[in-house]
């Protein structure tokens, strides 16, 4: 068959069989059919929608484009946990060691910042040293000996994912619920996990708004995860204004290192942590309940164990160990501002997606694929939503390479953030969760 016969019969809003998205799946890791023909498929696929059936081939047919990582037996459950983005959401940086604390294997693929949403891998390689380019060797006896390694997608694994993601981005075809079904679950079950927990974003800064369109992609996610025969929950959780008090990549890592030491003012970004963890806990059998769960990973802060690992993953990925103790060694932008609140009030609005997009005009994401990010920019949140302010008290400090990135990023983030006369209804982070 004719590429473009997939296409023509997708965009007349045909039905693919499962040969076919193999099809396509292979066309995407070997690179045999041209940018543009995959492109016409994802945007006829966005349009015409993918049925369950075909959701759940196209993510086994990608899954299967690759190697998966053939860790065989650790002696413990191989959990992980995935976000489908948000902004301040670096929850993996504390969950993953807390988590191996914890008793869990814990192989966690991980992406970079796409668009105003911040990746784990970008945040890592603010640690001077720190690789997340792994071979599939490497990544098995790292899991080996700590149980526990954050990496990045290599050619090795669900190449196809790699080769569509990349596409889609620069299509305009992200938000279309069964290629992010596809695109999220062909990774995790290339690591062969024993629970998968997705953190379902809803809010501004995420990729589905609305609690009705989250809802309906957490159903997704969990409808096909499990035709893979992967044990899953889904938790909604908050994206309307950033989780907690910092935004950028090396800040990003001193948010992680306040929660591992069990410091800072954080208490949305705990919560997050705490319930993502939890289920991973009781979905791998470890805890009798999410809450227990919960409890667990408590503990592991108050010991410093979680910490501890944390040191080790470091070290292990050729980081310089040193940050851990001492954040100050971090990267750190040039230049400083600190903004005032132009009025008495309360935050009614600090809109996640605002805030993204200041990021990048600091110079902490990413404006186009070739941008090179600078580690040290981004923001420090003083003030957050339901927070009382006075006029000219610092709501927040923004820090970038130059007066003309501060000047951008000022105005983005004046244009996310409200003041008003009245507290607004303190909101919960975690919303509902799925099964
Ligand atoms: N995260 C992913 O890995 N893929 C998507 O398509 C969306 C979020």
């Amino acid at each position: 068959m004719l590429f473009l016969d997939l296409i023509a019969k997708k965009r007349d809003g045909g039905r693919h069989t499962p040969q076919e998205l193999e099809a396509v799946a292979r066309a995407a890791a070997d690179g045999s059919v041209p940018d543009y023909q995959l492109s016409a498929w994802l945007m006829a696929a966005l349009c015409r929608g993918l049925n369950e059936a075909e959701t759940a081939a196209l993510t086994r047919a990608m899954a299967r484009s690759g190697e998966t990582l053939g860790l065989g037996r650790l002696g413990r459950p191989k959990a992980d946990k995935h976000s489908t983005g948000g902004v301040g959401d670096g929850v993996s940086l504390a969950l993953a060691p807390l988590a191996a604390a914890c008793g869990l294997a814990v192989p966690m693929m991980s992406g970079r910042g796409l668009g105003h949403t911040g990746g784990t891998l970008d945040k890592l390689e603010s640690i001077p040293g720190f690789q997340v380019r792994l071979g599939l060797p490497r990544i098995r006896s790292q899991m080996k000996r700590l149980g526990v390694c954050l990496f990045g997608q290599s050619a090795d694994l669900a190449p196809a994912d790699r080769a569509l993601y990349a596409l889609r981005d620069a299509t305009a075809t992200v938000p279309a619920r069964p290629l992010i079904v596809a695109s999220i679950l062909s990774k995790k079950a290339a690591e062969e996990l024993d629970a998968l927990v997705l953190d379902v974003k809803v809010g501004s800064g995420a990729i589905f708004r609305d609690a009705a369109s989250a809802r309906e992609l957490a159903r997704a996610l969990i409808k096909t995860a499990k035709s893979l025969g992967m044990p899953t929950v889904a938790v909604l959780t908050a994206m309307e204004q950033p989780l907690g008090r910092y935004v950028g990549n090396a800040l990003e890592v001193r948010q992680a290192l306040e929660i591992l030491n069990g410091v800072g003012d954080a208490p949305d970004y705990l919560d997050c942590t705490l319930a993502l963890g939890g289920w991973m806990l009781k979905l791998a059998g470890l805890a009798t309940s999410a809450e227990r769960g919960a409890d667990m990973m408590r503990a592991r802060i108050a010991d410093r164990s979680g910490l501890r690992i944390f040191r080790d993953i470091v070290k292990a990925q050729g980081g310089d160990a040193r940050v851990v103790d001492e954040p100050d060694r971090l990267p750190k932008a040039r230049r400083s501002r600190a903004l005032a609140a132009p009025r008495d009030g309360f935050i009614t609005r600090l809109d996640a997606r605002g805030v993204g997009r200041a990021g990048i005009f600091l110079g902490a994401g990413r404006e186009n694929k070739d941008s090179v990010l600078d580690y040290g920019a981004g923001l420090v949140l003083a003030k957050k939503v339901g927070d009382r302010v006075r006029r000219g008290e610092t709501v927040a400090v923004l820090h970038a390479a130059d007066a003309a990135r501060l000047e951008a990023g000022a105005r983005e983030y004046r244009a996310a953030l409200t003041i008003g006369p009245r507290a607004p209804r303190r909101a919960p982070t975690v919303l509902e969760v799925l099964r």
